[in-house]
């Protein structure tokens, strides 16, 4: 299947930040997308505490909501931890998980990530999973290497171009300002294409690959127009609905 017939995804990524003070935000960008008609799929990303009340303010919008990490277990004695099922529950219909805050964070590992992975497809939610090198890898030349490594082991049995996403989400360009040249992300895109091919068999092919790292309203055409990008990830910017919407204006 070509490329371009994937529906993009826009997804933002609120990290730990959002209050009930915030609320207002979900409930502009819904109101700024109703009657237009979108070429991708819209989400946002807020804290586990808020899903709920992000679904509510924008009712009767397209605009699904997704979590930002999971547990592997179903329930258990995991204090402070979350289940795909609970996300699911709140209202949730994705989650991402193995972002490289988590995986530097709290040293999550490949087969951790790929377990969290089949977690949300047990729960009937859809995975974003995250990958991308650091900037010590890029300068060894190491990228396509880490990139293989971390799909063969975080990509797990079962995934579908329904039921997952990848992020591409170089660790040095998330919240700098920094983002890999065209020819970089152009690169490193067709390597995932590939090596998804490998792992999924056909279904690789219709996966969508979001770029995420430095989305800006003002680099978002340039970035979304680029071949095997299907969409973007995206932390600061999706905090403000006027910026947010300025990156999905890529796709109006
Ligand atoms: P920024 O858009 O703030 O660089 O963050 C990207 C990111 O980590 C999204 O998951």
């Amino acid at each position: 299947m070509a490329t371009q017939s994937i529906k993009p995804m826009v997804a933002g990524n609120w990290k730990m930040n959002g209050t009930t003070a915030n609320l207002k935000e979900p409930r502009l960008l819904a109101g700024m997308l109703r009657g237009v008609k979108l070429k991708c799929d819209v989400m946002v990303c807020p804290p586990a505490t808020l899903i709920r009340r992000v679904k509510a303010v924008m009712k009767g919008s397209m605009i699904k909501a997704g979590g930002q990490d999971c547990h592997a277990a179903v329930s258990g004695a995991h204090t402070g931890d979350i289940s795909a099922d609970m996300l699911k529950d709140a209202g949730a219909t994705a989650v991402i998980v193995g972002h490289s805050e988590r995986r530097t964070n709290h040293k999550e590992t490949d087969a951790m990530v790929a377990a969290k992975a089949q977690a949300a497809h047990k729960a009937g939610i859809n995975a974003i999973i995250c990958i991308g090198e650091t900037l010590d890898e890029r300068k060894g030349g190491k990228t396509l290497e880490v990139l293989t490594s971390q799909i063969k082991a975080s990509v797990p049995a079962g995934c579908t171009a329904a039921n997952t996403v990848i992020a591409y989400e170089p660790v040095w360009a998330i919240g700098t300002g920094l983002t890999p040249t065209v020819a970089e992300i152009a690169e490193a895109h067709a390597h995932i294409r590939k090596e998804l091919s490998a792992v999924m068999a056909e279904e690789g092919a219709k996966t969508r690959i979001l770029y995420g790292g430095s989305v800006k309203p003002t680099n978002a055409v340039e970035l979304m127009g680029i071949a095997n990008v299907n969409g973007a990830l995206v932390g600061g910017a999706s905090l403000k609905a006027v910026d947010f919407i300025g990156i999905i204006k890529a796709y109006i």
